[in-house]
């Protein structure tokens, strides 16, 4: 055969893998770079039984961002990580880290490597096959679901996968726990709380996984959502979550939020410091208090020594998440403006913000709260309503949307801009 024709070949034999590189996460937006900063805070402490899943994913957003050494470093350690977690050399867990391996040798020009990897992947499917002949192997869904339950914002298609991975493998405790998180996400904006049959799915997950913190605490969430008395519970729950290794999954951070609405602001904030004195360099746990301080200001009348500390801990905070502090950034204008009453420092940050490349959603985000401050911290009702415009014209359908629409048909007849607004929404489509 023609080195053409072997390249076509190796082309069409990497498109048929099942990896990260074939599933189509780009489909619907680029990369976005504030996952490389969420994946770094799941941290990758011993004992995570994700910790393959997490160093094939981390492999990826790297290969993606430009770093293909720490692609492949990423990528070895995962497959380590299998080992010691399955323990066993090799195994149908593989399957998705050697697809990896051949598509970022294919990229870096080396085909025979990727050729090797290839050919490993044939020796793995033929030795574990799927127990279920039109199905994938029940691992391969598995790491598919849990990658786009992080990856995307839309989790039904996780649900399913980890559904179809547990029907043919139910002795995975962790999938059975992460197909409950996966339902309890699709719903956590629900006011009233979940569905019983829901909670019925959350309390036996939690019977049989019982060392998993994360599904007590949103447990708890929901019993206090019922109004069902949880604080000694939630307490309880803190002394085990504090001795916890630091990560986005220890629950501290759902627990914070159950401390704030439904225990007390203060001991919310007592928590967040005992964490980071015991861990003082852990940038998670400084969002953590953050977020303590930031409600604290917000819900309850604050002296000047809070507001000074808010500040600066925003400040810190934005600064060690280089991707991610988007909402961080909001927070600390609205804290300048509303409670330190320094307008240029809220207008500073606002206009960097305006300037910034951002995601039609973010944008819109944007344009809708500094249209509100834009009316009530500077009185210029007609800079705010060009900003309502602005939220309007970004073609998603959001609660910002909705209500930058509701202020402009109130000002219809009545602003010096009647006419503008009149024709404007006459024109506006629906997204
Ligand atoms: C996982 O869930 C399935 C289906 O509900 C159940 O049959 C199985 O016993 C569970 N496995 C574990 C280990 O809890
Ligand atoms: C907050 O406001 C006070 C009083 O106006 C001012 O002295 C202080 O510099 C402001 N804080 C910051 C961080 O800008």
């Amino acid at each position: 055969i023609s080195a053409a024709q072997s390249q076509t070949t190796l082309e069409s034999k990497l498109e048929a893998l099942q990896c990260h590189f074939t599933w189509d996460l780009e489909s619907s937006r680029p990369i976005p770079l504030r996952l490389k900063d969420h994946l770094e805070d799941i941290g990758t402490e011993e004992g995570n039984s994700w910790l393959g899943h997490i160093y094939n994913l981390r492999g990826f957003i790297q290969y993606k961002l430009g770093f293909t050494e720490d692609a492949q470093s990423f990528f070895n350690k995962a497959a380590e990580a299998f080992r010691r977690i399955r323990n066993a050399d090799e195994g149908p867990w593989l399957v998705v880290n050697y697809g990896n391996l051949a598509w970022l040798h294919h990229h870096l020009g080396d085909q025979a490597e990727s050729q090797a990897y290839l050919s490993k992947v044939d020796a793995l499917m033929n030795k574990y096959p799927s127990p279920s002949q039109d199905q994938l192997h029940p691992e391969i869904y598995a790491e598919k679901a849990w990658t786009l339950m992080t990856f995307s914002t839309d989790k039904t298609l996780a649900v399913d996968y980890f559904q179809r991975a547990i029907r043919m493998q139910p002795d995975m405790v962790e999938w059975n726990t992460s197909y409950v998180l996966g339902l309890v996400d699709a719903f956590k904006y629900s006011d009233t709380g979940l569905e019983a049959d829901l909670l019925k799915k959350m309390r036996m997950a939690k019977e049989q996984d019982p060392e998993n913190l994360y599904l007590a605490v949103l447990y708890l969430q929901q019993c206090a959502k019922k109004g069902e008395r949880i604080e000694d519970e939630a307490r309880e729950l803190a002394r085990k979550v504090l001795r916890n290794p630091v990560s986005s999954y220890s629950g501290i951070r759902p627990l914070l939020g159950v401390y704030v609405n439904h225990v007390s602001i203060d001991e919310a904030i007592n928590l967040a410091k005992e964490a980071l004195e015991k861990h003082p360099d852990e940038r998670y746990l400084k969002k953590c208090l953050a977020y303590c301080y930031k409600w604290k200001i917000f819900r309850e009348r604050q002296r000047q020594s809070m507001i000074d500390r808010a500040i600066s801990l925003h400040e810190e905070v934005i600064s060690l998440y280089p991707y991610s502090s988007f909402v961080k950034e909001i927070n600390l204008a609205k804290i300048y403006s509303k409670f330190n009453y320094s307008q240029d420092k809220a207008e500073q940050i606002y206009q960097e913000l305006l300037e910034r490349d951002l995601e039609p959603a973010d944008k819109q985000m944007l344009y809708s709260i500094y249209a509100k401050h834009v009316f009530f911290s500077q009185q210029d009702d007609e800079g705010s309503l060009r900003y309502h415009m602005k939220v309007a014209e970004i073609p998603l359908k959001s609660i910002y949307r909705e209500n930058s629409i509701t202020t402009l048909e109130k000002h219809k007849n009545r602003s010096p801009m009647c006419r503008e607004i009149e024709k404007f929404l006459a024109n506006l489509q629906e997204p």
